[in-house]
């Protein structure tokens, strides 16, 4: 990218901002990991410039840095904005855990709402961002310790991302201190009403397989979805809905 590119991008995001509080939404969200355009500028890996975008992680951050600062201009100062941020690539010469805190430092000054956290990158067949086989607790919140090193660090609220499928887990995180707010995504694939079954007093754990075929399904043009198919939940999923009213059955 050209820095004029760069200066288009920076500008794009500042009116997409301007656009999304016009519309009505709550806030905006920043993506900065998973080796998107903005993860692939904070890490070594991709990063190869030689200008000052690249280099030192102060200039590796730089086009985020200036990113917020455009948006609060369009979006005005008291607009919710959110970072998701890779605590670290899981690649080798990516983005590692001292690199990532520097930037939530910068991110925090600059006056970021929340930093979601997450990790890995996509495609590399590494420790991705959508980890399979969460079939124990152990294997849960998979950026944990990674948490706790923000925690410790960083004062802006912090939203934990991963692998999260027990309610005693979610609650524990937060409880410790170890995470704000807990995030969660393939279990409501599966279970859109999950929430309202937690709320409600069913703690048990989210059904979802964490088999991406979601994810898959998605990739190939086919819509995100989920893919196991209803009997296989044995009938929980009608007990589910029967106790969210949601279906009369
Ligand atoms: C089908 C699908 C689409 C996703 N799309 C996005 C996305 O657009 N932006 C994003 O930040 N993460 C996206 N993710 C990653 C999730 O937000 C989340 O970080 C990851 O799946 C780990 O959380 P989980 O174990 O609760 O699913 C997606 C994941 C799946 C399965």
């Amino acid at each position: 990218m050209t820095i004029e590119d760069i200066c288009n991008l920076v500008m794009a995001f500042a009116k997409a901002a301007g656009r999304a509080k016009a519309a009505g939404f709550d806030g905006v969200q920043i993506h900065s990991a998973h080796g998107y355009l903005l993860s692939q500028f904070l890490s070594p890996a991709f990063n190869q410039r030689r200008d000052e975008y690249g280099g030192s992680i102060d200039n590796r951050s730089k086009i985020q840095l200036n990113m917020i600062q455009a948006m609060r201009r369009t979006a005005r100062p008291d607009y919710p904005i959110l970072v998701k941020l890779n605590c670290r690539d899981f690649i080798e010469n990516g983005l590692n855990l001292d690199d990532s805190l520097n930037v939530a430092h910068k991110l925090a000054d600059a006056g970021v709402d929340a930093i979601e956290l997450s990790g890995g990158v996509i495609n590399t067949g590494r420790l991705e961002p959508s980890r399979t086989g969460i079939n124990s607790i152990e294997k849960e919140a998979y950026f944990r310790n990674e948490a706790r090193a923000f925690k410790r660090e960083i004062h802006i609220p912090l939203i934990l991302v991963g692998g999260i499928r027990s309610y005693e887990l979610a609650e524990e995180l937060v409880e410790n201190g170890e995470a704000d707010y807990i995030s969660m995504s393939r279990p409501f694939i599966m279970e859109p009403g999950l929430i309202n079954r937690w709320a409600s007093g069913d703690h048990s754990k989210a059904l979802c397989k964490s088999d991406n075929a979601c994810l898959e399904s998605g990739r190939k043009g086919n819509g995100v979805r989920c893919l196991v198919k209803p009997e296989k939940h044995g009938g929980t999923h009608a007990q589910l809905n029967i106790k969210m009213g949601a279906v009369k059955c």
